[in-house]
């Protein structure tokens, strides 16, 4: 690489521009952004860049030998592994933001960096301010990991602060985190919980070793609770959080994204706004707790600089544990705690349950609390009814 390095950044949306902007208050990371690709066609002035730096053609990109570096900051996950390739196959390494990308390519992802040996940097795709993957992939490198746990999703945190903190509608915190650019250009995958199963699936992979194909983590979201739920919460000093979870008993992997009530002496309960927080677990370590920005511009540019920085000494994720000898396998076979509620006139399948702790009727609205098995809540079908809401206790 020449002494000051040359970057290529693809796409200038918030998180585009947050790079931008903490790149040019960094000088002493002596690194320059010599072009822009983007997509659409709006206005030089509007994006408040020199015409020189904008380009529509990605060619310009990866065919300049000057660049060292391409970030990848787009909202396409399959134009993003395009990107991925051509990067890697015109010698230049890759710094992204794009855990849908990273989490349904894993294998792609770690071959096209066997193959062409130059390294494939995504810390930004996971949590952006807090560094939980390097942490896992060289601090916790071996010790032994028995779980990862966290709210992954800064978007669902906002809304959820907004709902059960300051008394705002579903409809109008979720306008709200888009508005602050916290929300994916579809909002449906971080309300449905598919952002934070992207983002735990990369976690797993560098705390566990195995690449999983995220279709086979459940993820269920916190767009079905209603007012309902919210008085059980307020009645009972509880509060939501979306959480991702991913543990390892013996050679089996268990992972799951729900929403789960908290108490007020609960970690997760203290996360509030677009933070994130990750809890790990390991045997000699016993419980650690990282607290940080999850989402927005800064947070997530700041994590692609650091990603940049990480490349000019030469970091690349070695995957130590993927070349353990133990071979992980996910299961859906848990038994979780959990709530409930539903229309009285539909039933739920009594053979979910393991056991029944409790069950309430008011009106038409019914909730059961008891432990489920998880595989069988999957097969019923039961996420997939608009009265159900499921939440963790
Ligand atoms: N939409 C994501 C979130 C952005 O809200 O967490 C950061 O990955």
């Amino acid at each position: 690489m020449s002494n000051k390095l040359k970057i290529g950044l693809f796409g200038y949306g918030i998180v585009g521009q947050g790079f931008k902007t903490v790149l040019d208050r960094s000088p002493n990371l002596n690194a320059e952004i010599v072009k822009i690709c983007v997509k659409n066609n709006k206005q030089t002035e509007e994006r408040n860049l020199v015409n020189s730096l904008l380009t529509f053609n990605a060619e310009e990109i990866f065919s300049n030998p000057e660049i060292d570096i391409i970030i990848e900051a787009i909202d396409d996950a399959e134009f993003a592994l395009v990107i991925a390739e051509k990067a890697l196959q015109n010698g230049k390494s890759l710094v992204t933001a794009n855990k849908k990308m990273i989490a349904e390519n894993f294998e792609k992802i770690f071959q096209l960096q066997q193959k062409y040996w130059k390294p494939i940097l995504y810390e930004a795709a996971c949590c952006a301010s807090i560094p939980i993957i390097r942490n896992l992939e060289e601090y916790y490198d071996n010790d032994l990991i028995n779980s990862v746990e966290g709210i992954f999703n800064g978007s669902t945190n906002y809304i959820l602060t907004n709902m059960f903190d300051n008394g705002k509608s579903y409809a109008e915190s979720l306008k709200e985190a888009q508005e602050k650019g916290f929300a994916e250009s579809n909002p449906k995958l971080d309300v449905e919980g598919y952002d934070s199963k992207y983002k735990l699936t990369i976690v797993i992979a560098h705390a566990f070793g195995e690449f999983i194909n995220p279709k086979e983590i459940f993820n269920f979201g916190i767009n079905k609770i209603n007012d309902f739920d919210i008085k059980y919460c307020n009645e009972k000093g509880l509060k939501i959080k979306l959480i991702a979870k991913s543990y390892k008993i013996d050679n089996k992997i268990y992972a799951y994204v729900f929403p789960k009530f908290t108490k007020i002496n609960d970690r997760f309960f203290q996360v509030e706004a677009e933070k994130n927080g990750v809890s790990v677990e390991s045997v000699f370590l016993d419980k650690q707790f990282f607290i940080g920005k999850g989402a927005g511009g800064i947070a997530t540019g700041s994590a692609l600089l650091a990603d940049v920085s990480a490349l000019k000494h030469n970091y690349k994720y070695e995957y130590k544990k993927k070349n353990g000898i133990e071979g992980f396998k996910i299961s859906n076979e848990q038994i979780l705690k959990a709530y409930i509620r539903f229309d009285n006139d539909k039933a739920v399948n009594k053979p979910i349950f393991h056991n029944i702790e409790e069950t309430y009727t008011n009106g038409n609205t019914k909730y059961i609390i008891g432990e489920i098995y998880l595989d069988k809540f999957i097969e019923s079908g039961l996420a997939k009814r608009e009265d159900v809401n499921i939440v963790l206790c």
